[in-house]
Order: structure tokens, then C-alpha cells, then sequence
């Protein structure tokens, strides 16, 4: 397992703490980590792809094994440029195993090679998602549980009209 590449895709607007628990856990598992941001700027995303790239790598800082890319197009495609050995999801719950499940499926019969780790979700981040968070800090809420400080200050930039 130690030399195996694995990717972590996801569109991490913004990387959550429950994002960062997945990336931790699979980075002692993998010899490298490929976190593999989508570049879909259509979703009109709240933080540019040059955002995320930073807050991620600043918010793994330390982690020597996990290397920060944008991608665009197809997860099928992107784990062949790679040489990539598996994707790792996290699940949250059984909605989203469903969701894995279909999505990993498709991605097989796009690439043969393309293999899928699952891990669990640390029970604490069960229900945080990027877009709950977006939702919160659009009307002011407290976010603090979900990122990091630095990650809390560059969302209430974003939304400085909201915490007047
Ligand atoms: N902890 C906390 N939240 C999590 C989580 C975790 N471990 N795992 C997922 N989430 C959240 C995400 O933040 C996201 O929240 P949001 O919907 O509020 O933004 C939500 O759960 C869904 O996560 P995910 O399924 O990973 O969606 P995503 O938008 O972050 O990433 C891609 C989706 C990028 C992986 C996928 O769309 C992709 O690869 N697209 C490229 C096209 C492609 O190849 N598609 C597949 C073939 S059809």
C-alpha cells in the first residue's frame, strides 16, 4: 500500500473539516495522495480553483505525502493521467454509499483499471457538507465547527455583509 497513488477528488468549496479527516486517514494508508480539486467554474463556486488549491494545501501543511491539483473533465480520465491506483471516498451515510456505489460503477466501465477505496466518516462530520456551510455563513451563522480558523476568516470575507 505504501507506494500506491491514491485521488481524492472533489469540488472542496470550501474543504471542511470533514473533508480533512478523510484526507488525514487515507494518507496513512496510501504512499501518495493525490486531493483532486474540479475546476467546474458553471457551479459558479464561492472560491476560485486558486482559493482552494491554497486553503487546502495550507490547511495539510505538515502532511508530507498529499499533493494539491485541480482537475477538469472526467475522474476516469484525471486517475489515468495520474497512474493512479484507487480513488478513496468518504461516506457519511447510506445515501451516500448508494451514491458511491453508482458513480464508482460508472467510472469502471470507463476505465477498467479504476478502483475505489471507501472510508468511513468520523461521526462528528456526519451531516457537514460545503454547500451547509455556505447556507450557515450566508445568514451569519456560526461555522466554527466545520473549518479550520483561517478557513472561518476567508468564508466570512466572502460573506462580510452577513456578520455585520
Ligand atoms: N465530509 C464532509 N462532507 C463531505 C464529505 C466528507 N467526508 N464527503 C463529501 N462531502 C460533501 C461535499 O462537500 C459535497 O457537499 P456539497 O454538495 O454541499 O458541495 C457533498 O458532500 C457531495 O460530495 P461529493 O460527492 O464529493 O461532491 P463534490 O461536488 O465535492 O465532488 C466530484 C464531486 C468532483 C468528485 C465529481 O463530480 C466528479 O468527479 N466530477 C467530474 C465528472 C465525472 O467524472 N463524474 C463521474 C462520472 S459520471
Amino acid at each position: 500500500m505504501r507506494d500506491t497513488i491514491w485521488l481524492y477528488p472533489g469540488t472542496f468549496d470550501p474543504v471542511t473539516y470533514g473533508h480533512i479527516d478523510i484526507i488525514e486517514r487515507a494518507a496513512k494508508m496510501c504512499g501518495k495522495l493525490v486531493v483532486a480539486i474540479l475546476n467546474n467554474e458553471e457551479k459558479s463556486p464561492l472560491f476560485s480553483i486558486d482559493e482552494r488549491v491554497n486553503m487546502i494545501n495550507k490547511a495539510l501543511a505538515g502532511i508530507e505525502n498529499v499533493e494539491v491539483k485541480a482537475f477538469s473533465g472526467l475522474q476516469a480520465d484525471f486517475f489515468r493521467e495520474e497512474h493512479a491506483d484507487a480513488v478513496v471516498r468518504g461516506i457519511r451515510n447510506a445515501k451516500d454509499y448508494e451514491y458511491e456505489l453508482t458513480i464508482g460503477r460508472t467510472n469502471q466501465m470507463l476505465n477498467p483499471d479504476f478502483e475505489m477505496v471507501i472510508l468511513t466518516n468520523d461521526i462528528r462530520y456526519s451531516y457537514v457538507s460545503s454547500s451547509s456551510v455556505r447556507t450557515i455563513a450566508s445568514y451569519g451563522g456560526d461555522i466554527s465547527k466545520f473549518v479550520p480558523l483561517f478557513i472561518e476568516e476567508m468564508i466570512k470575507e466572502k460573506y462580510k455583509e452577513s456578520y455585520r
